[in-house]
């Protein structure tokens, strides 16, 4: 599908479907009064025999609509006025969208992208308007057989105009589009490969998307093997590939178009491309989702293709520590003590505490070869964040206030939110070994606060940096689909930095 934005009168529109909103109690927008008039009351009439009561989300298509040029005319409720937010904006946008579909309409105009939301300019409105049908118009359908994707009735629609109300708006409506259709793309990517299963992507596969991306937009890609990882002595990352067939990668992607010299900002995804807890197993329910471990690599990747396509002047670094983590005859077992690239020994008492172990190897690799200005590591770590926070908002860490508050900010900006969680010493004393130096789970409580012990753990190995740690364990996938986040979060802080709106 392709994306305009222009500004024009909604009814003299010559496409095939003109989209406007009702708010509830008949208050109407200034598009809707428009196509109200130019049709002699008939969006009056229709909301007064009950049709359109104009609650948030609901749709009604009306054809052959007389006194407008367009074929079709799509009502979009705004709920009640007053509440009208950026939740209610996106909601509309996405039930616009999800109509549109299915309608035989193959270009469309969208007047919802007037609706002012309180501290918002049109860049956001576009933006958002952009992601959130992007978002609608996402499948997965590739693993279906040839014929069942024969039979798949694709959407007719081609071209949306999402309009805007002045010629002097187009600039931010522009930039907004652009922003927007640079995160579908990351995001789209972060969501397919989180989506396929386990036996395609896998480490390598995954390493090789990255040396693909890599090549279409011209930055250098480096793939350390597990010899490398040997040599490095990542005694904890190589740990947990130990048990698998599929060899481990560490996947380094450099984008260094900023400033020469500048340091860059480091991005650690972890890519466990299937956890089944090694040993120390997982129960068979669900144990299908484990395939979206790798999600937090994912996002790295997918937050990689947005710079490049947006062009950012900026220093990135991502780093993706791939792996399976399977039980095996050669696999990590519970008491087993290894020792990380930073010379730390770990008790491995659970080897389902996985993530941490690999992190930290590709967390002390990216120190020590890059000495970035920012640290930020993304993993579905803990299953007690999902306790925490449930779906709508990742975990977020910081040993760095300023930066904690410009990724809050960056994920309020794009609708893709985290919370602050601590990293208090008190709660360091949880990862005690009777052996080791730590150990990979809390050996102190019953298991409360995991994903801060998780994110204490990390952070024995960061010290050194600006480090900030998304637990997306929560956020990276619904049910059975990946959601591609934090990808937006991502790039709305890459962007910001860029534009040195929020330098650290
Ligand atoms: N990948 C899981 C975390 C996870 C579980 C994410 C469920 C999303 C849904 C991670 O490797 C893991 O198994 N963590 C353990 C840690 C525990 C052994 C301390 C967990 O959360 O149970
Ligand atoms: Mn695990
Ligand atoms: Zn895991």
């Amino acid at each position: 599908m392709e994306y305009f934005v222009k500004s024009g009168n909604p009814e003299k529109q010559r496409v095939a479907c003109v989209i406007v909103g009702i708010f509830d109690r008949r208050n109407t927008t200034e598009a809707a009064e428009t196509i109200d008039k130019a049709s002699d009351g008939l969006l009056g009439s229709i909301m007064r025999r009950g049709d359109m009561d104009g609650k948030l989300g609901r749709t009604v298509v009306l054809h052959n609509v007389s006194g407008v040029f367009c074929d079709r005319v799509l009502l979009v409720g705004l709920g009640k006025e007053r509440d009208f937010d950026e939740a209610a904006f996106r909601k509309v946008h996405s039930a616009a969208a999800r109509a549109l579909r299915n309608t035989g309409a193959i270009d469309a105009v969208s007047y919802l992208t007037h609706l002012p939301v309180k501290g918002r300019d049109y860049q956001w409105n576009v933006l958002q308007a952009a992601l959130a049908t992007g978002t609608e118009f996402y499948r997965f359908d590739e693993m279906r057989g040839e014929k069942s994707r024969e039979d798949i009735v694709l959407p007719k629609i081609e071209r949306l105009t999402f309009d805007v109300p002045r010629r002097s708006d187009l600039p931010a409506g522009e930039k907004g589009l652009q922003e927007a259709q640079a995160i579908t793309e990351g995001v789209s990517l972060a969501k397919r490969l989180s989506n396929l299963p386990g036996n395609i992507c896998t480490p390598t596969f995954l390493a090789q998307t990255a040396i693909d991306l890599g090549k279409k937009y011209e930055f250098t890609v480096k793939i350390l093997e597990e010899s490398d990882m040997e040599a490095l002595g990542m005694g904890a990352l190589l740990s947990v590939s130990r048990g698998s067939r599929q060899p481990a990668k560490l996947i380094i992607m450099e984008y260094l178009k900023g400033t020469a010299g500048e340091a860059p900002i480091a991005l650690v995804g972890k890519g466990l491309t299937f956890d089944a807890g090694g040993i120390s197993i997982k129960p068979a329910a669900k144990m299908d989702e484990m395939k979206f471990d790798m999600c937090g690599g994912a996002s790295v990747i997918g937050a990689f293709a947005a710079m490049a396509e947006l062009k950012l002047s900026i220093n990135v670094i991502g780093v993706v520590a791939a792996s399976e983590n399977l039980p095996d005859g050669a696999a990590s077992k519970p008491g087993d003590i290894v020792t990380s690239m930073a010379g730390i020994t770990i008790e491995v008492l659970n080897t389902d505490a996985e993530g941490r172990l690999i992190l930290c190897d590709a967390l002390t690799y990216t120190e020590r070869t890059y000495d970035p200005r920012i640290c930020i590591d993304m993993a579905t770590l803990t299953g007690a964040c999902v306790v925490a926070l449930g779906s709508h908002a990742s975990g977020l860490f910081s040993n760095q206030p300023g930066l904690a508050r410009q990724l809050l900010a960056a994920g309020e900006q794009i609708g893709d939110r985290a919370w602050e969680l601590p990293l208090w010493n008190e709660y360091d004393g949880q990862i005690k070994s009777e052996f080791a130096d730590i150990a990979n789970i809390a050996t102190v409580g019953a298991g409360e606060a995991g994903a801060i012990v998780a994110a204490m753990f990390l952070h024995r190995f960061t010290k050194k940096m600006k480090w900030a740690h998304l637990d997306i364990a929560g956020t990276a996938w619904h049910g059975k689909a990946a959601t591609g986040r934090p990808v937006p979060l991502l790039t709305q802080y890459l962007i910001n930095v860029a534009a040195k709106r929020g330098d650290d």
